[in-house]
């Protein structure tokens, strides 16, 4: 199975940094060809230009933006990693969106049939942490304006399937038993995710699937992890 990581966090010292890493490293672990598109790493230029627009009429795609768009296209999951900033992702993160999502890549506009979506044979699983309570977030709707912001309106809209909504509430005060808590639960998804997904260009090696142990039960649930999955 191929998987794409998209992360960004511009801090190696972060919370997302290490789920990244563990998510990087299992996935190997489970024969998996995993890339991690490290946004601010590789400098990514998150704004949707003029020049873009243009170039884009003359049917001609930036090459940066065909470059992200093969990873997205030979992907059979994608995880996207990204800290909440103002109820929302990191800019570099919402230009990615904007630039590489595009019309005829990721769906296709037509006035006639309206939209149709060309990302189908994927599944999208984010995992957002966060400063707040997930108990305000949830109680206030926001956690479910999130999702279906960040997700329904992105994710499925080009056709791809939910692989589950992960928010981490509390993260800065968060200590290391319930960050090593959070990061078994992480796992434990992902390992279900991937025994749940059939990869349309590759067989998973079926190398250590089942050999992972499970993760000893997190200690405040309700207060760090909100999950949303239908996949
Ligand atoms: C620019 C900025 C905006 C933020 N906005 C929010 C927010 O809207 N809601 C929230 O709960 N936390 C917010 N935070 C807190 C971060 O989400 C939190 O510090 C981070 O997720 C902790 O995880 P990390 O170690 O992966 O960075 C914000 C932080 C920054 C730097």
């Amino acid at each position: 199975m191929r998987h794409a990581i998209i992360y960004a966090h511009p801090n190696p010292k972060s919370f997302s940094a290490v789920i990244c890493e563990r998510i990087r490293d299992l996935s190997k672990e489970l024969g998996n060809v995993v890339t991690v598109r490290d946004l601010y790493k590789a400098n990514f230029n998150p704004v949707l230009s003029g020049q873009d627009f243009q170039s884009l009429q003359n049917g001609v795609t930036p090459k940066d933006i065909l470059e992200e768009q093969k990873i997205i296209k030979s992907a059979d999951l994608i995880t996207v990693i990204f800290p909440l900033w103002w109820t929302g992702y990191p800019a570099i993160l919402k230009g990615y969106i904007d630039r590489v999502l595009l019309n005829g890549f990721a769906y296709q506009h037509s006035t006639k049939t309206g939209i149709t979506p060309l990302l189908t044979d994927k599944k999208v699983q984010i995992i957002t942490t966060m400063g707040a309570s997930v108990e305000e977030y949830e109680s206030s709707g926001l956690i479910d304006a999130m999702a279906r912001t960040m997700f329904d309106n992105v994710w499925s809209f080009c056709g791809c399937d939910d692989a589950g909504m992960i928010v981490l509430g509390e993260v800065p005060g968060m200590g290391d038993k319930d960050r090593i808590s959070v990061l078994g639960e992480i796992e434990e998804t992902l390992i279900r995710t991937m025994a749940n997904s059939k990869p349309h260009h590759k067989k998973t090696t079926p190398t250590q699937k089942n050999k992972k142990k499970p993760a000893p039960a997190k200690t405040k649930k309700t207060k760090t992890l909100a999950k949303r999955t239908r996949g």
